[in-house]
């Protein structure tokens, strides 16, 4: 006979939250730098002829449910709003651009400008009032790392060095000018997570990768927590972020599946012809970034980004990075080695399993209840630690009001 050892999820109170604001902010945190995309993606501007013909030279991209539109002139990157403010259609739908630093929408004309968003003429009507006194919100960027990063937020910016990953700035690190980006089917926080989750270690075993490069990797960290492999950092001014260190915790590399049946990781470290160095720290970063050193290799270093799109999307990044490096010749042949293997194989045959286990607990959390019936265990501890650090420290809840662009079209 069966025995009931446990309450069915749905009809179990869910307790108070521990980390309300986390749970809130499911379109992501305003009042942070976010990674936009990768600055070698967007070329000078082009500038349409006398008839209005569409330039190809600008970018569009929805971050928080704002669907920004993003031009480069004289090097510098601009972003304006992606919304006429006449009648609120997306100027990339046919962007004309008669000077390099304006955008007209092709409705009606309004122009604006592109450094500052405001309007600067009005085509079929070159008396309006509104001219100089109303325009696009323009948000500031910067570029760093090969990344052009957007500000998304109210009052004036904080040093986008609060916002990223703090190797990012590291004296003598060479980060490669290009990386991978995809728009994947769930929300920003399952995503970092999953990052971040010493148990899923597990869904790596039989990854392609793993195999292919004989690389160890445990099925789990257990008893990971403050003091024991497990750091938050949480200074006055970012970077803001949990740390788990390099072995953090009792490293699970043989468990019992069943009455007699063992499971073991594939490679372990010291197996003849195993990668060796590779137990890597992982750490995470306000708004949501993730280091792993070192990844894919001994010597690199991947990074990681999740940034909202929508509630039910986030926009998956990576690049990678190495120590060292001091000749153009010696980065040169870094770039090569990317382009040749780790930037296919890595998202193909590794990160390709966490894009799976993100998008299979859509269902639970961005459509469901599952931050109030999850049933969390031991090496969540890392998870429960970043959520409440969060929760704590971010900045205001983006709400639908701010997220307007559509996500049908986003
Ligand atoms: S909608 Fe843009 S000018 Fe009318
Ligand atoms: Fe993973």
């Amino acid at each position: 006979m069966s025995e009931v050892i446990d309450t069915p999820p749905n009809t179990r109170k869910p307790k108070p939250s521990s980390w309300p604001r986390y749970i809130e902010a499911e379109l992501g945190f305003r009042d942070h730098w976010y990674p936009a995309f990768f600055g070698a993606e967007l070329t000078e501007a082009d500038i349409s002829d006398h008839h209005g013909d569409e330039v190809s030279n600008i970018r569009t991209e929805v971050l928080l449910g704002e669907r920004i539109l993003f031009r480069r002139v004289n090097g510098k990157v601009y972003a304006v709003e992606d919304r006429c403010r006449h009648r609120g259609v997306t100027l990339a739908a046919r962007p004309e651009c008669y000077t390099a630093d304006t955008i007209t929408c092709w409705y009606h004309g309004f122009t604006y400008n592109i450094e500052d968003g405001k309007l600067a003429t009005v085509i079929t009507d070159p008396q309006c009032p509104h001219i100089g006194r109303i325009g696009l919100h323009s948000y500031p960027t910067e570029e760093l790392a090969g990344i052009v990063w957007v500000y998304i937020g109210d009052d004036d910016p904080p040093p986008l060095a609060a916002d990223i990953q703090p190797e990012l700035l590291e004296a003598d690190l060479t980060v490669a000018p290009f990386g991978w980006s995809k728009v994947v089917n769930s929300n920003w926080r399952i995503a970092a997570e999953n990052a971040f989750d010493p148990g899923h270690a597990y869904i790596h075993r039989n990854s392609e990768l793993v195999i292919e490069n004989r690389v160890p990797t445990v099925l789990s960290n257990t008893n990971i927590k403050r003091g024991n492999g497990m750091e938050v950092v949480d200074p006055e001014e970012g970077p803001i972020g949990v740390r788990i260190e390099r072995a953090g915790g009792t490293q699970v590399w043989e468990a019992v599946a069943a009455e007699g049946v063992s499971i073991g990781a594939r490679f372990r470290p010291g197996d003849p012809g195993a990668m060796e160095g590779m137990v890597p720290d992982v750490s995470i970063w306000l708004p949501a970034g993730v280091t792993v050193d070192p990844f894919p290799a001994p010597g690199i270093m991947q990074f990681e980004w999740f940034i909202p799109v929508d509630r039910g999307r986030h926009r998956y990044m990576m690049t990678w990075a190495k120590r060292g490096l001091t000749t153009e010749a010696q980065r040169q042949e870094f770039f090569a080695e990317l382009e040749g293997s780790w930037l296919n194989d890595v998202p193909e045959k590794f990160n390709h399993d966490d894009v799976f286990a993100r998008e299979a607990m859509a269902e639970f959390y961005d459509r469901g209840e599952g931050w109030a019936n999850e049933r969390l265990y031991g090496p969540d501890a890392v998870i429960t630690a970043w959520r409440r650090l969060v929760s704590h420290r971010g900045g205001k809840i983006q709400t639908p009001a701010h997220a307007w662009a559509d996500e049908e079209t986003a």
